[in-house]
């Protein structure tokens, strides 16, 4: 078998001579059980509860958000934060074309469609010079909106997203968008603890967002979180995410279409638990990830490291094969072991109800597309 000597080295990181190794479980080691119970205990197990607030603060800590809204997932999170900067009915969002579907799907939620731009091979994040070529040879300028020429639809935001958890060249892209005044939106689902150039994921633009999903560096069973500096774009985030009720002790007053969107207590209580977790979870997967390096290190097969200038929290690694065989056959074999690799996400263009969206080339794309393996990258303890 060609792969026995990477089927061997991940049994031996995991400590696992026989059985299943999950491409990413979550580990409960620390608070999870006793802020459960004492949630529980409160009666408090829906949206209203202290753990909700502790969560949120916990967050503006450890990014140092101005502003946290804990909503149900991260998909919530990302409707949340594209309609609170003002994408709305008939506008255009750029986002990449190699995500995870949620991205572009938080888009449609807003009545907008999205445009599929190419990532680059460095972080496997949307390309800033995509985006620049986009809007300069693709868009003018009309009432000091940025229209997008072949349908006169504004384009509203742009999403990047941390791929993995590596941070994309994310300060270029918004210095380019900032020249066509287009808000961005992180999508750092994936990317809670990584940085670039010091400064935490999810701080970059007008807003970001955060996964809590169970396969999540940290998970609060299910969960998401928008933070932002931009007060005006917290209280907007919290108001539609709230049913957009106005704040009173009992009436019932609602001034649009909200969203019961607010994270529940019960979530929460973990995610705190978890929270506590992030400096030695970071310290863990980085561990992982250099493991995976060294294994790598005089083959083919190129495993992705953070790039230049970036600290990534190395959520899941990855590593690229030479072409789509290679990728099926290390897929076939590792997978009849018993360990859970995967391959990247089905470009969105390529998705039926996406079929028809606005793309560029794709050509990093669609070459990742048909190469990336994403590995075991659980933390152990
Ligand atoms: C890139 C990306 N965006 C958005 C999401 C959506 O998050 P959730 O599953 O919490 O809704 C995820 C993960 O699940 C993701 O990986």
């Amino acid at each position: 078998m060609e792969h026995g000597p990477l089927i061997n080295f991940i049994r031996d990181l995991y400590g696992t001579p026989k059985g299943e190794i999950p491409l990413h479980a979550p580990v409960f080691k620390g608070n999870e059980k006793e802020y459960l119970q004492k949630c529980i205990d409160t009666g408090y197990v829906s949206s209203i509860g202290e753990f909700v607030g502790q969560l949120e603060a916990m967050v503006r800590t450890c990014t140092g958000a101005a502003h946290a809204s804990a909503v149900v997932n991260g998909t919530s999170a990302l409707h949340a934060a594209l309609l609170a900067v003002g994408v709305g009915k008939g506008d255009m969002v750029i986002t990449q074309g190699l995500s995870f579907v949620a991205t572009a799907n938080a888009v449609v939620y807003c009545g907008a469609e999205p445009i599929f731009l190419d990532v680059e091979n460095q972080s496997f994040g949307l390309d800033p010079q995509a985006v620049a070529d986009f809007l300069e040879n693709s868009t003018y300028f009309h009432n000091h909106r940025c229209c997008h020429i072949q349908t006169g639809k504004r384009i509203a935001a742009c999403v990047p997203m941390h791929t993995f958890g590596h941070p994309c060249k994310i300060e270029q892209i918004v210095e380019i968008c900032s020249e066509y005044s287009i808000p961005v939106v992180e999508d750092a689902a994936e990317a809670l603890g990584s940085r670039s150039n010091g400064k935490p994921c999810g701080l970059f633009g007008a807003a970001g967002i955060f996964s809590f999903n169970g396969n999540k560096i940290v998970t609060s069973g299910g969960g998401g979180m928008v933070v932002t500096n931009d007060l005006k774009i917290g209280a907007k985030v919290r108001y539609l995410t709230t049913t957009a009720k106005k704040p009173h002790p009992y009436l019932y007053e609602h001034t649009e279409v909200g969203y019961n969107y607010r994270m529940s207590n019960i979530n929460a209580s973990l995610g705190c638990a978890q929270l506590e977790r992030l400096d030695d979870f970071l310290s863990q997967k980085r561990e992982i990830a250099t493991r995976y390096q060294k294994f790598f290190e005089n083959s083919t097969i190129r495993h992705m490291s953070e790039p230049a200038g970036t600290h990534s929290n190395y959520w899941l690694n990855a590593v690229i094969m030479s072409n789509r065989q290679e990728r099926d056959k290390l897929l076939a074999e590792t997978n009849q072991a018993g360990i859970f690799t995967r391959p990247v996400w089905t470009p969105l263009n390529r998705l039926p109800m996406y079929k028809d969206a606005v793309t560029d080339s794709l050509e990093q794309t669609d070459y990742l597309a048909d190469r990336i393996v994403n590995l075991p990258s659980s933390v152990r303890s």
